[in-house]
């Protein structure tokens, strides 16, 4: 392939991974969006493999059906709900990856040449970020597996510690400029890697998916400032790309979550814990059986879902819909309401009711749909605990609060189908749970649907 011809190439791709981003910012486009977007990684690999003179064609193939096995089988087994780890995985590898060619890089530069400065700075910029992002990935996929504790992890020296090894890493990365050497370069990954695992430790389980999504914005920095140094436009605006849409979405989140960046981060140096118990309250609840609940939405005139976290695990979303669609046929207005970061990634409950065919329209965001509650009648909260939790705005200190939620408890009747007195994600209790006007169905999601479905079928 002509130079020229490659750089239209790259030129289409580019194109591709713009228009993709612009389809994935919508739900009823991010399927094509999706697909927008790998079409143009195809475009970019058949590209480079058609590039005259490139080395090792046949390792390169090898890699690449590797990966596309590791992925695909991957991306098949994996539960929805165990979504964030498979992206901090993808995640971590991309920055390895990058980190990794600009190791092999800093050996071809010379810098007794004129202009290798920038350069140089570039390839020690990507081998420092590329490794936070690599180490840091598999700590946060360790913790949402559950392979190591979920809660924050700090120990005596740790600023000191942190603030040492990131000194450290400025000053060898300078004389990384200076003199380049493989040898250097590879302190300075190791350095980058103790930089990621520091980063990450401190920080609570609720809270890594917000720091999954900065790493992922490292991953786009590291691997534009590759693209800077191999002089692969594509690589410099794939990698802004993701870097810009990796901050935004991580100041998005953060936002949601009603916290700032840095608390996130450090926050749990201050003494301050991101995540709070697990203790299983004994105290006495209303509950009732899926008959009764029946009864109550068979009686309302405006219901509001909540679905949340407990919604995935359980696979309800089918016959949550059966259910909706029955009520709207009796004639009763009904709409889902959306928290922003209900379940544990951006726009899972989107995804989720999507996926069981849930007309757009029905979905409802959470600033739209919270002066209702007032007027509602049921509110049939599903697996959901922490976006209508009331300590967001009532206890300060909580691990939630300032978080906006969801007013559930401003409507007639609250239930909740959940199984457990067990708290939400952020591990404290909920008075609404207690509240006079709650109620709850205990189950697992699926089977109380089931149930719940054929009593309101039988009114
Ligand atoms: P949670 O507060 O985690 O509550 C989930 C509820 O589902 C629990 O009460 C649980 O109670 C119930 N549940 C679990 N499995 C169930 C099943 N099979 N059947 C019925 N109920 C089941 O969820 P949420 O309200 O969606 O809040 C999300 C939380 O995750 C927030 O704290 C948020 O900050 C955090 N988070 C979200 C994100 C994003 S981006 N979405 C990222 C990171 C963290 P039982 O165990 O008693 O059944």
């Amino acid at each position: 392939m002509s130079p020229v011809l490659s750089q239209l190439a790259y030129l289409l791709a580019a194109v591709c991974f713009i228009v993709a981003l612009k389809g994935l910012s919508q739900p009823r486009t991010a399927r094509r969006g999706n697909l927008i977007g790998a079409a143009g990684a195809v475009i970019a690999v058949l590209t480079v493999m058609l590039t005259p003179g490139l080395n090792h064609r046949g390792l390169i193939l090898i890699a690449i059906a590797v990966g596309l096995l590791a992925g695909v089988i991957g991306a098949y087994r994996v539960q929805m709900t165990q979504m964030p780890q498979l992206v901090a995985l993808f995640n971590g590898v991309g920055g390895g990856a990058a980190a990794l060619v600009a190791l092999i890089e800093l050996s071809k530069i010379d810098p007794a040449e004129p202009g290798t400065v920038v350069p140089l700075v570039a390839t020690a910029f990507t081998i420092v970020v590329g490794s936070v992002s690599l180490a840091g990935s598999m700590v946060t996929f360790m913790k949402l597996q559950e392979l190591m504790t979920t809660r924050p992890v700090t120990f005596v020296g740790y600023p000191v510690a942190y603030v040492g090894v990131l000194v450290i890493a400025v000053a060898v990365a300078a004389t990384v400029v200076v003199i380049p050497s493989m040898a250097l370069g590879a302190v300075l990954a190791v350095l980058g890697l103790a930089l990621g695992v520091l980063l990450v430790l401190p920080v609570g389980g609720a809270d890594v998916p917000i720091v999954i999504s900065l790493l992922n914005a490292f991953t786009g920095l590291s691997v534009a400032a590759g693209g800077y140094v191999l002089e692969n436009t594509l690589l410099v605006v794939a990698g802004t790309l993701v870097g810009a849409s990796g901050t935004l979405l991580t100041k998005l989140m953060a936002a949601a979550m009603g916290r700032s960046l840095l608390s996130t981060l450090f926050g749990a140096l201050r003494g301050g814990s991101t995540l709070g118990g697990t203790a299983i309250s004994t105290r006495p609840v209303k509950s009732a059986s899926p008959e009764d609940v029946a009864i109550l939405l068979g009686y309302a005139d405006r219901v509001i879902i909540v679905p949340g976290y407990g919604l995935a695990v359980a696979q309800a979303q089918h016959t949550l819909r059966q259910l909706v669609d029955v009520l709207l046929e009796r004639g009763t207005k009904v709409d889902y309401a959306i928290h922003p970061v209900a379940g544990r990634m951006p726009g899972h409950m989107n995804v989720l009711l999507a996926e069981a065919q849930v007309p757009y329209g029905q979905l409802k965001e959470m600033t739209e749909i919270d002066p209702e509650f007032k007027q509602t009648d049921v509110v049939l909260v599903v697996g959901a605990n922490d976006v209508v939790n009331p300590a967001a705005e009532t206890i300060p200190g909580a691990p939630i609060y300032g978080m906006p939620i969801l007013h559930a408890n401003h409507a007639r009747q609250v239930v909740f189908m959940k199984r457990s007195m067990r708290p939400g994600f952020a591990g404290i209790e909920n008075e609404l749970l207690y509240e006079p006007g709650t109620t709850l169905l205990f189950g697992d999601a699926k089977d109380t649907m089931a149930k719940l479905l054929a009593a309101v079928k039988a009114l």
